[in-house]
């Protein structure tokens, strides 16, 4: 799948050593993000959709909000609508705050599932958002894969195919090699990476890791 020919071997290796090249930049570097402060799952599912098509510092205002009036994931799962959209104004695309709330609803009727092929179930759950809460807030071995970790990975590896071919591809390399106890860092280090240093344009490669 590749470019230009790198010896299996080689790929390998390099894939090999992303965790001890990421976590140590990633604790020294990581800036500090309200969804951060703990791993309540619900806390990482709520901003986790937020992400999913608002940048960072949008959603960190409207998070902190959120979290105010909504602690639980019963307060969210009984808010009436207006309350929900209202809370969710700014963020765009409504429709993500109900199936988020119906997401909620869905967990508390039959509980938390842990893991990413059962949290993929959860309406506007998708395979990116899914691996992000089972790696971040239940330690599981769940790559996600979204543009910005493909855009990382496939300049570290030198890959030029299309996105949907790389997505699949980085999935099932990254999944051995996610590194046990330190799958959620690991996870926030690549998303990180790709937000502060290995940017779309002009990266700053002299910086990176
Ligand atoms: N984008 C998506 N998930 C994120 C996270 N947990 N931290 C920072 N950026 C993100």
């Amino acid at each position: 799948i590749l470019w230009y020919y790198m010896p299996m071997q080689k790929r390998e290796t390099l894939i090999k050593e992303l965790p001890q090249l990421l976590l140590p930049w990633y604790r020294q570097n990581k800036r500090d993000l309200p969804w951060r402060k703990n791993k309540n799952p619900y806390r990482i599912l709520v901003s986790e959709v937020m992400l999913q098509q608002t940048r960072v510092e949008a959603v960190i205002h409207k998070y902190n909000n959120f979290m105010e009036k909504l602690p639980t994931i019963e307060d969210l799962a009984n808010c009436p609508e207006q309350e929900l959209l209202k809370l969710w104004e700014g963020l765009g695309y409504y429709s993500r705050a109900k199936n988020l709330q119906k997401a909620a609803q869905e967990i508390v009727q039959n509980g938390f599932a842990r893991e990413a092929k059962e949290l993929i179930k959860l309406k506007g759950v998708g395979s990116y958002t899914a691996g992000a809460i089972a790696s971040i807030a239940f330690e599981e071995k769940a790559p996600a894969v979204d543009g910005n970790v493909i855009r990382v990975l496939s300049r570290y590896l030198h890959d030029a195919l299309p996105q949907d071919l790389l997505r699949e591809q980085y999935f099932i390399e990254l999944q051995p090699i996610y590194p046990t106890g330190n799958c959620g860092d690991f996870t926030q280090s690549l998303m990180e990476l790709g937000a502060t240093i290995c940017t779309p344009k002009s990266p700053s490669c002299l910086a990176c890791p």
